[in-house]
């Protein structure tokens, strides 16, 4: 079948961005072919083709994650998570073209799916999921413990502070309380937060000190152990260090300049350490969604057609929520 798919055909932003037609692969060895259901959409679509400089590159298919059916398999192929057959219906990440209407995928990065789960939870769940399981486990976070988490309203927030819930960690999250986004999943941002058990604190002005204030009131006597930046300013950055001392415990995944010029951690799925804890978390966090112990904020639903408009919203930090594209 001849379908579209978004490709990159410049570094400038969203612009560059053409749907072109594309027939997938017959799948090899090893692969998948699959119809997309749903595809997230994440800062790295875009902040990645804008970093990438090499027009030997282009054009760059863009989306590293969605949701499908199975329409072809490999010879003697199995996926990541056991055997898969023509029918099924499948989580992948990380893939390359995710933004497609039908593409040939490798199996090892695909998750046949329980029927309870909605498309757009999965296809929204695996980058962000992943990021935030490395974030709370690099923190060295332990029941008990109180952290600070920058950007808990966002899709890698809300899920580290579900995970930290679960793992008896108190989270106190900052978010735009008062700002308008898109979503459906605002416009209070202090519930967002709130929701999944996370204490909220507006970002601003002020910040640490409302840090300090919600320490005290929640009954914590000192700092947080740790800082998670999922925000990336730079009064995220100066927040973390006034209020947390060890740099090993300050963690971004959203500003590596200054964990370099700080020297605190800088997180990317695209260092072989955090790409390995991150492959190894995708079956657990789909069986915590597939559990309805894990919730994936939907802000919208948008038609691939509009993959660039999506992508705009998703880069101006004003999402409210995950955003899924539907071919
Ligand atoms: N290094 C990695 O491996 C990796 C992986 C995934 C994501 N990331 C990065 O992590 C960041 C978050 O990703 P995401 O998918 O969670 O994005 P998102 O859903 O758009 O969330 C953005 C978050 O930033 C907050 N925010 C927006 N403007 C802010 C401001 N002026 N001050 C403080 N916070 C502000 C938002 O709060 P409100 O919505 O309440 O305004 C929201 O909580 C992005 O920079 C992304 O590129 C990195």
């Amino acid at each position: 079948m001849v379908g579209i798919r978004w490709v990159a055909n410049g570094f400038s932003g969203s612009t560059d961005l053409a749907a072109v037609p594309c027939t997938p692969a017959d799948p090899g060895l090893g692969e998948l072919r699959v119809r997309i259901r749903a595809a997230g959409v994440n800062p790295a679509d875009l902040k990645h083709v804008l970093r990438a400089y090499d027009p030997a590159l282009l054009p760059m298919p863009i989306g590293y994650e969605a949701v499908g059916d199975v329409t072809a398999v490999g010879p003697g192929t199995r996926a990541a998570s056991g055997a898969v057959a023509v029918g099924d219906r499948i989580a992948a990440f990380r893939v390359h073209g995710a933004y497609a209407e039908e593409m040939t995928l490798p199996a090892e990065k695909a998750f046949v799916l329980p029927a309870a789960v909605p498309d757009d939870q999965a296809a929204g769940l695996l980058l962000a999921g992943t990021t935030a399981a490395e974030m709370l486990h690099r923190s060295g976070a332990r029941r008990g413990d109180t952290v600070l988490l920058h950007g808990a309203s966002g899709a890698v927030g809300a899920i580290v502070v579900q995970l930290a819930a679960r793992a008896g960690v108190t989270v106190i999250g900052t978010a735009g309380i008062g700002t308008a986004g898109i979503g459906t999943a605002g416009p209070d941002r202090a519930a967002a937060v709130a929701r999944f058990g996370g204490v909220p604190v507006a970002y601003g002005p002020g910040l640490a000190d409302r840090v300090r204030d919600a320490l005290i009131r929640i009954g914590v006597d000192g700092p947080p152990v740790a800082a998670l930046d999922a925000a990336g300013t730079d009064e995220a950055t100066a927040v973390s260090l006034d209020l947390v001392a060890d740099r090993s415990r300050i963690i971004t995944v959203a500003d590596r300049r200054a964990a370099a010029d700080h020297g605190f951690v800088a997180l990317s799925g695209a260092d072989a350490e955090s790409a390995a804890f991150r492959d190894r978390m995708r079956g657990p966090l789909l069986e915590l969604l597939a559990d309805g112990s894990l919730t994936v904020p939907i802000a919208a639903r948008i038609p691939l057609a509009d993959a660039p408009a999506a992508l705009d919203v998703v880069a101006s930090g004003r999402a409210h929520g995950k955003i899924v594209l539907i071919p």
